[in-house]
């Protein structure tokens, strides 16, 4: 028998993906003014159809969950066609892809709110930072902190999107709710001061989610919904006071729906700081795990057999690298991800990264 590794296959719901690498949900904001996926999304997402699984860039679920221009959302029915555009271009090339959907809670700014609205979030605390607006970055405002009754409605709005993404043809769906928009804002205490049944107690502060959860298993299978959380990120300006045992407890009561996979990013983004330990928030979790942050080749090997993880996502070296799996097969020298196209433009650092010569 071969020993799991990277590149074993692994059936994930109904997907049986050809390998274990995935590439991240990548926020890159070049769909159409309507947030609409386009030509070049397509052209894109296909490009980097070996992967195991591809996670689609973050996708607002509703006009108050945007927080940034010309991402791509999920909310009516022309990004709905949209997604099917790339969905389907990503199947004919033997891809899987699940949607992640997004609603950012503090991390937007009035000038992308509907009626220059304040974002709204678990308590009114501003984050440190700036918001990147159509006219440049702008500081954070304080949020509206949400009143319960307007809960039901955004659960909802999580329950419609991910209809609609079943409609545009998803293999599964993410449930963003991790670094420091509005459901990781809702988890962790640095954000949330309510005193109501949604915050406090670990319970509480996980209601939301949970909540989430039970509404869009109503519309997909459980082992086809997956679950980001990031419990040391500071990204964003979030904390908790004990991230251990708060995402211990977390990955314990999402393991009670039977969920497609817990994704974790597995420290700080800003210094790559770890301090807690993820097998523990693993072993809190009956479905897959699927690791990321700062992760290549040899340490990827190394966590998959030494089973602290079963997927590993790559995020900037899926920018640069169309054909990574590949790539990581031949040991092939990898291109480099220029950091400034990440965030809107054209084609250029975009659909334009070589392919390795065959
Ligand atoms: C970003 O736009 O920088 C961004 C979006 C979603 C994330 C992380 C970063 O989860």
């Amino acid at each position: 028998m071969t020993e799991t590794d990277l590149f074993s296959p692994l059936q994930l719901g109904s997907s049986l993906l050809e390998n274990r690498m995935v590439m991240a949900p990548l926020t890159r904001n070049r769909a159409t003014t309507d947030f609409i996926p386009q030509a070049m999304n397509v052209e894109y997402y296909t490009q980097r159809a070996s992967a195991g699984l591809i996670i689609s860039e973050a996708s607002p679920i509703s006009p108050q969950g945007i927080g940034y221009p010309l991402t791509p959302c999920i909310f009516t029915a022309a990004q709905t066609e949209g997604w099917k555009t790339v969905v389907d271009a990503v199947h004919n090339k033997g891809g899987h892809i699940f949607m992640q959907l997004w609603h950012v809670g503090r991390i937007s700014h009035p000038s992308l709110q509907e009626n220059n609205a304040l974002p709204v979030a678990p308590s009114a605390i501003c984050p440190a930072g700036d918001a990147r607006t159509y006219t440049g970055l702008q500081p954070f405002v304080t949020p509206r902190a949400l009143e319960v009754d307007e809960l039901p409605g955004i659960v909802e709005d999580y329950r419609v999107a991910a209809e609609n993404a079943k409609q545009a043809g998803f293999d599964g769906i993410e449930v963003h709710a991790a670094n420091g928009y509005l459901l990781d804002e809702f988890l962790r205490d640095g954000s949330n001061q309510r005193t109501d049944a949604y915050g406090g107690s670990i319970e509480n502060r996980s209601r939301l989610l949970m909540e989430v959860i039970d509404a869009v298993t109503t519309v997909w299978p459980a082992n086809q919904v997956g679950v980001r959380i990031s419990p040391e990120n500071s990204f964003n300006d979030i904390n908790d006071s004990d991230p251990q045992i708060t995402f211990n407890l977390v990955a314990k009561r999402l393991s009670s729906y039977g969920l497609a996979y817990l994704h974790t990013i597995e420290g700080d983004m800003a210094n790559g700081e770890r301090k807690i330990n993820y097998r523990e928030i693993k072993d809190n979790f009956n479905g897959h795990y699927m690791a990321n942050l700062a992760y290549d080749l040899e340490r990827a090997q190394t966590a998959i057999k030494q089973g602290d993880t079963d997927m590993v996502a790559f995020g900037s070296l899926y920018i640069a690298n169309p054909d990574l799996v590949e790539r990581f097969k031949a040991n092939a020298p990898l291109n480099t991800p220029d950091q400034d196209t990440f965030y809107g433009g054209d084609e250029h650092g975009y659909t334009d990264y070589p392919f390795m010569e065959s």
